[in-house]
């Protein structure tokens, strides 16, 4: 634990921003939530559960690598959301974890 959260605040300062959550919320709201669904509950098969915590024990350097690139049924957010964004938007998942 203490390892990944050294990694996740190396992947932030490797940004130079301090990570927006209510920014990121609205990016969830606006690209996001239709497959995630509210509260991180799946809306679709495969989709992981993030109220359950579901794959975010990875580095947030790991996530936004995923969501840039896009993942099996995950469309690729490349040229659409910029890093500090996707930065965002996974420091709010990191808030739906129960
Ligand atoms: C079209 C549906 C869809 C949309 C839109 C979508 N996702 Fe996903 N996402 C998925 C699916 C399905 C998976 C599981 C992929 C797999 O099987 O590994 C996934 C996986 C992920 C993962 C885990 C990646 C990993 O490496 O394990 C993260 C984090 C994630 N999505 C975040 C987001 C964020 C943030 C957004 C909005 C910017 C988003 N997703 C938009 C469908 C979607």
């Amino acid at each position: 634990m203490l390892i990944g959260a050294l990694i996740a605040l190396m992947g932030h300062s490797a940004t130079g921003l301090a990570a927006n959550v209510s920014e990121g919320q609205r990016i969830y709201r606006q690209f996001c939530v239709g497959c995630h669904g509210v509260g991180g509950l799946a809306a679709i098969p495969n989709a992981p559960n993030f109220s359950r915590g579901e794959r975010l024990m990875q580095p947030d350097m790991t996530l936004m690598m995923s969501i840039k690139a896009g993942k099996m049924a995950m469309p690729s957010f490349n040229g659409i959301l910029q890093d500090h964004q996707i930065f965002d938007v996974i420091a709010y998942l990191r808030t739906l974890q129960q």
